[in-house]
């Protein structure tokens, strides 16, 4: 299977701080890829670099465009959603203004599925019931579930998501995991920066470790938990 995504020799720049250091990772259409790492790793980087939003050098491929020099919104139009750490609502507007400002048709004639409104409040009905309610008086969960919902309506084929469990109840957080699914099931590759291991286990298809600005590890779940003495080195404090 062709690549969706193709990152080759990405080095990302603060200033004259190097964060990445020549990265190679690939995306496959309809996988959900966990980005893993210690803190200050570079995994928000990462998906920062994909979005154009910190200096970068290197290749980054998506399907059969480049990226390099594009401005942010040019890489979402293309199809690459991105759900920030801190979710970027629009606190002062309704849940219902907020999706709406996310729907866009898609980009391709084929795609298997176009998602509408119905489907994000089908996807999380609380967002259904809150509908006319201001973001701003959300729970963090039903934040991150409106980000997500409205990153969906723009019809990506690649979610990037940093985070999204990070504080939140576990009620809450199984329906995030339902909803990856359902939306890798659907057709999106989702990339995402997810800290516990034993969620990331429930629904990702491959893991990807940062250490030291590179892909340290590569593999299946399997492979990943075998092998305490990577855990030890790039993961556990
Ligand atoms: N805007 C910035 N300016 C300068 N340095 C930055 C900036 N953003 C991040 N960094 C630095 O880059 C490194 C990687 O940060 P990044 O946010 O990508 O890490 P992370 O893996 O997402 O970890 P965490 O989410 O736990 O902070 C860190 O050393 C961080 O301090
Ligand atoms: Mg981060």
């Amino acid at each position: 299977m062709t690549n969706l995504l193709t990152i080759q020799n990405l080095s990302t720049y603060y200033a004259q701080s190097q964060v990445l250091h020549r990265l190679n990772l690939e995306i496959k259409s309809s996988e959900i890829v966990a980005l893993l790492g210690r803190n200050g790793a570079g995994r928000s980087t990462c998906l920062k670099a994909i979005m154009g939003m910190v200096r970068t050098e290197g290749q980054i491929q998506y399907r059969d465009q480049s990226l390099i020099g594009l401005p942010s919104f040019k890489i979402a139009q293309l199809g690459i959603a991105y759900v920030p750490e801190d979710r970027a609502i629009f606190a002062g507007l309704t849940v219902e203004q907020n999706l709406k400002l996310g729907i866009k048709p898609p980009l391709r004639a084929e795609s298997a599925w176009v998602w509408r409104l119905d489907d994000a409040y089908a996807l999380f009905p609380i967002l259904f019931e809150r509908r006319a309610v201001a973001a701003e008086v959300l729970s963090g969960g039903e934040q991150q579930m409106l980000a997500l919902a409205r990153s969906l309506l723009g019809n990506p084929d690649l979610l990037l998501v940093d985070e999204p469990t990070e504080g939140l109840a576990p009620q809450v957080i199984a329906q995030l995991l339902d909803f990856f699914v359902s939306v890798k099931q659907r057709g999106v590759a989702i990339l995402l920066v997810e800290q516990k291991l034993e969620l990331a286990k429930q629904i990702a298809d491959r893991f990807l470790i940062l250490g030291n600005g590179n892909i340290v590890f590569d593999g299946r779940w399997g492979e990943l938990i075998e092998n305490q003495s990577l855990r030890q080195e790039w993961l556990e404090i």
